[in-house]
Parts: C-alpha cells; structure tokens; sequence
C-alpha cells in the first residue's frame, strides 16, 4: 500500500519538461514532484509505468526516490493553468534535497569516482531490462548529489518502450542508453571491461530475483480506481520482462553497448 498525500498550500513550482511536473506541499510537510494526469499526454498507463518502474528500481537498489500518490487541490493551483486532472490521484516523487540535473556537459562538478561510475553501470542495466527510452544522452533523467557521491534514477514515464501495453517489449536501440551520455565518459574507469561483465551479471542475477516480489505487491497495490488501469495488464508486462529470452537479450544488448564504449 502506498500512502496518498493531499496538498497543503499554493504549488511551489512547475517545470517546463516534457510532463510539465510540479513541485508540491504535501499534508506530511514534504515536497513531492508530481506528475498528473493530462487530457492531452499523459495517461494513466504512463501513471502506472512511473508506478512500477520505481517500484523495480528499488528492488535494484537504486538510489531513486520515494513514491506516493497525490491529490492536488485545485484551489493550489489557480495561480498557474496547470492541465491537470484534478478528480486523479496523482504521482509524487519525494525531493531529493541538495540535487543537480545531470546535463550533457559534464564539467568538473561531477566527481569522478568509482562509486558513481558503479551506480551509472547498475542504471543502465536496469534501463535495458525495463526498456526505458527516456534516458538517453540528451536526457540523463538523472539527479547528482555531490556530499554523498550518489546518482538517482528519476523519471520511469518511458519503460516498456514508452508504455506500450498493447505488443510485446523489444529492446533498446544502443544509442538510446545512457552508456553513450558524456556523464558515461566522464566516469568510465580503467578497470577491465570483462571484470565490470562479469560483476554486472552476478548483480544482474540477484535483482531480476529480488523484482519478482513485484507480482505479489501488485496484488495488494492500491493503484487507484480511477486510473481505469486493469491490473492484469499490468501483471501481462512485468511477465515479459521476467521470460528467459529477454533476460538473456537484454544483458546480451548491455554488454555489446558496452563494448562500443570502451
Ligand atoms: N525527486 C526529485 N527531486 C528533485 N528534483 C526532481 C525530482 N524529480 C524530478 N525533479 C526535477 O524535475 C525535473 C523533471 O522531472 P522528470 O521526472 O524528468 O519529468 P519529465 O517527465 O517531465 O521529464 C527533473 O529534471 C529535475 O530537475
Ligand atoms: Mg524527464
């Protein structure tokens, strides 16, 4: 179960990004990004992939923010003609405090260490299995906290090859990987490539067993009614990602787009 926060005031924020999020104030005193349904683009399946995708994300470890669901009163919003949905529950990512965007010009802000270029591997690999487009080189949808030397995965609105729910996924086209970002030649190493295979398999492995909890969480997940998103539809995706084949594409895509790299 996830909780669903209300919003305690005028919204703070918007953002000129692709989903027009928002920045707000929740009844527990913390600020969420929101994304919200949108008449236009954004549907309650592109909803249920930022849903699911951190969900996954977390089981992979990943430094990526706490999610909850968020109702936005309308009255908090009069000052800005936000395209919102008001009557659903929206997606609130919790602020991380202290964070950058990671751009496409890496200067020496960003610390090269061995503890990011980790996180950046573990990333992308995480980006193949769920056949997230939207963190490309353009796009990091990332975020770089400096003090604790940690990379958070944001922005799960195009796994599944961009919500697809209707045909089976495919895999990513290499360039579409943050492997070939800036931020990934600013971190590479000169540790040897067969070392970071062979450590991203064994991580690989574990995470893919850890993601299964998923379809048991589902069951009780309080996806709200109003998004009209039946679960087996969902449980139908996250299947596809668990089948054999495209466990083994999947790392098969990560090692070739590696090899270009190095
Ligand atoms: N949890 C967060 N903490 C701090 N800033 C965030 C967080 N999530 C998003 N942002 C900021 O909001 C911007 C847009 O978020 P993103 O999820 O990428 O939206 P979009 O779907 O519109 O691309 C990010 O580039 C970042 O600056
Ligand atoms: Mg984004």
């Amino acid at each position: 179960m996830l909780p669903t926060l209300t919003t305690i005031k005028e919204i703070d924020r918007t953002f000129s990004t692709g989903d027009l999020p928002i920045l707000v104030t929740c009844s527990d005193q913390k600020q969420y990004i929101c994304k919200y349904m949108r008449a236009d683009s954004v549907s309650a399946y592109k909803l249920a992939s930022e849903l699911l995708g951190s969900l996954l994300a977390q089981y992979w470890n990943l430094n990526t923010p706490e999610i909850t669901f968020v109702k936005i009163r309308p009255e908090h919003t009069k000052q800005y003609a936000i395209p919102c949905n008001f009557n659903v529950e929206a997606v609130g990512y919790k602020k991380i405090e202290n964070a950058a965007d990671i751009t496409n010009c890496i200067d020496g802000d960003i610390k090269r260490s061995d503890k990011l270029f980790r996180q950046l591997l573990q990333i992308a690999l995480f980006d193949f299995w769920v056949a997230n487009e939207d963190r490309t080189c353009n796009n990091a949808n990332m975020l770089y906290v400096d003090r604790t030397e940690q990379l958070f995965s944001i922005d799960y609105g195009g796994i599944f090859n961009t919500n697809n729910y209707q045909t089976a996924i495919y895999q990513l086209s290499s360039c579409d990987s943050i492997i070939y970002a800036d931020i990934f030649k600013h971190l590479k190493t000169n540790t040897d490539r067969q070392i970071i295979v062979d450590k991203a398999k064994k991580y690989y492995d574990i995470c893919i067993n850890k993601s299964r909890g998923l379809s048991t969480v589902l069951n009780s997940l309080n996806i709200p009614k109003i998004w009209n998103v039946p679960k087996n539809v969902l449980v139908t995706k996250i299947n596809e990602l668990f089948e054999k084949q495209w466990i083994e594409d999947c790392f098969a895509n990560y090692v070739e787009t590696l090899r270009e790299n190095f």
